[in-house]
């Protein structure tokens, strides 16, 4: 059995990581803290910018109300990541698509880190802050690292927003339908990094409870879902992953 302090990996987890077929893994902000990207909660703190609370500034309303403070918030944010690098949590997950049979990622992170880590077919509930979508045609267009970002559509020429799911907005259905599917069919599922109080995206890991699977939060703090799972990890996400390899 491994140990860190303050916790150890119990023998059952560990057989249930060795035998399982079907792994569903949910992962939050907490999974990208050990990078430098500042979570929004936590710690008893929420993001502010400018004054305003980060749902404030991070809203349709804002949207609507200045597109242009919108995207000073998220040029902010992009530019925070630029520099950033995948943290050992990332790069453990990123190991486990191709040891299980059937493996699912969903990420409530708009940062990409899972893909500079190596992981594909990420399902991204809240999008990318990596992607700018037009407010006529829903297009959607790639932004890249070192490149000014797009700033009208370049098909109908119309304004471009985030293609992050804003506080307010609905997430994008079929995106949330593979990952509820997904979640009711794992035999194991890792709550990973996410304070579990925004849903839908927090009722994942109930439906995986409902089906039976066995689920582990990792976290340095409880969460309103640590009382559903059947073993909670008190530690960061990038010293407790890595114990599995
Ligand atoms: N390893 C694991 N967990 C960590 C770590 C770490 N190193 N550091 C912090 N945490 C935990 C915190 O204890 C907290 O429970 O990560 C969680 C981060 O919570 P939030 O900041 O609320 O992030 P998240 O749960 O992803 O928020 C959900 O809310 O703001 C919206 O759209 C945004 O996707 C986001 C959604």
């Amino acid at each position: 059995m491994q140990t860190i302090r303050g916790f150890s990996i119990s023998q059952e987890l560990r057989e249930r990581f060795l035998s399982a077929k079907s792994v569903f893994v949910l992962t939050g902000a907490g999974v990208s803290a050990e990078s430098g990207v500042p979570t929004f909660r936590g710690g008893g703190n929420t993001a502010v910018w400018k004054g305003m609370p980060f749902d404030v500034i991070s809203s349709a309303r804002m949207v609507e109300r200045n597109l242009p403070a919108v995207w000073e918030w998220f040029d902010y944010r992009r530019n925070l990541l630029k520099s950033l690098q995948p943290n050992p949590a990332h790069v453990e997950i990123a190991r486990w698509q191709d040891r299980f049979e059937n493996f699912t990622l969903v990420t409530q992170n708009i940062d990409g880190l899972h893909q500079e880590a190596g992981s594909r077919n990420v399902i991204e509930l809240h999008g990318s802050i990596w992607r700018a979508r037009c407010v006529t045609c829903q297009v959607r267009f790639n932004i890249l690292k070192d490149e000014a970002r797009p700033d009208a559509c370049l098909d109908c020429g119309d304004s471009l927003r985030p293609d992050v799911v804003l506080f307010g907005e609905l997430l994008p259905p079929d995106a949330f339908e593979h990952a509820a599917e997904e979640a009711a069919h794992c035999d194991l599922c890792f709550v990973v990094g996410t304070s579990a109080i925004v849903y839908p995206a927090a009722s994942l890991p109930e439906i995986a409870r409902t089906a039976g699977a066995y689920i582990c939060e990792v976290n340095p703090e409880r969460t309103p879902l640590s009382n559903l799972c059947n073993e909670m990890l008190t530690g960061n996400a990038g010293e407790v992953l890595p114990l599995f390899g």
